[in-house]
């Protein structure tokens, strides 16, 4: 990975207009790495680290997928990585309201998107010397939250990563996740300013009382994609402030510390 990064070859990052994908694209630009912002619009302005590409791409739809694919090598940009970025969320809704042309699209962005994409990048990653890719899931990868369909399609997309990394380990190609937990982007703040979501709750829980910073899952996603993480593959790492391993405490007691009403 350091010789393609030092080639100037690119990492792919879709959903890199959001709050996560536009840490993500920022720190890999950082850390020296070519980048490819892709998002349902191009990603311009502040989205959009220097010396970045930028390409509309909408992670549902194989024609534009295959067509960004085909754009990139034209012009001679070979890809070392991949990050499936790109996501849908949705509100609470009950199990028996939820609305089957919904539940089939977040499967489509959040789990098929991600599939496609790496099913169409894999190729040039291989043919350049390897390389990898990293799956952005979600702590209901492993704990379900009452999301019907992001939770499901979360956990599928963490089992996919484990398969994916079996079949394309043998072409040189790693493949993991980073599990975000509550992750301060612009998305999650406007569900806690409409009151969907408990800011106080969801800090409350996390062993170290407070919500994840994008730029601290972009670390994670870039040390997957660097050599320190050679030979990590088929893994998920949960950047959750400790919400997995604290959240079920409130059924027992209080933990160390926590004070009433916090
Ligand atoms: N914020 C959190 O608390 C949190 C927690 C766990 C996992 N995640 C995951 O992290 C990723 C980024 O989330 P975020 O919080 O930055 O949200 P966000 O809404 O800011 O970013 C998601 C991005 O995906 C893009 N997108 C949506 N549909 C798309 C499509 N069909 N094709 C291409 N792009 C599409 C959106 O335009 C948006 O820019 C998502 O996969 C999300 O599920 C977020």
């Amino acid at each position: 990975m350091t010789a393609r990064k030092t080639a100037g070859d690119a990492v792919v990052v879709t959903g890199a207009g959001g709050g996560i994908g536009s840490a993500i694209a920022h720190r890999l630009a950082r850390d020296g790495w070519r980048v490819v912002a892709t998002d349902l619009a191009g990603p311009k302005g502040a989205a959009l680290p220097a010396r970045a590409l930028s390409f509309p791409l909408d992670v549902a739809d194989r024609a534009a997928i295959a067509t960004v694919a085909r754009a990139l090598a034209d012009e001679g940009v070979g890809i070392a990585g991949l990050v499936n970025a790109a996501g849908l969320f949705q509100d609470a809704t009950p199990f028996l309201e939820m609305d089957l042309a919904l539940e089939r699209r977040i499967f489509e962005v959040n789990y098929f998107g991600a599939l496609a994409c790496t099913r169409a990048f894999a190729p040039a990653i291989a043919a350049g010397g390897g390389g990898a890719v990293v799956n952005i899931t979600s702590i209901n990868e492993t704990r379900p939250l009452p999301l019907h369909a992001y939770a499901p399609a979360k956990a599928a997309l963490g089992a996919a990563t484990t398969l994916m990394a079996g079949d394309l380990g043998p072409l040189g190609i790693r493949v993991n996740a980073v599990a975000p937990g509550f992750t301060l982007t612009p998305t999650l703040k406007a569900k806690i300013d409409a009151g969907l979501r408990d800011a106080g709750a969801l800090e409350s829980h996390a062993a170290l009382g407070r919500m994840v910073e994008p730029d601290e899952v972009a670390a994670a996603a870039s040390f997957l994609l660097s050599d320190d993480a050679g030979a990590i593959t088929g893994a998920s790492i949960p950047v959750d402030a400790g919400w997995l391993a604290t959240s079920h405490w409130m059924n027992f007691r209080k933990r160390t510390g926590e004070k009433d009403g916090r």
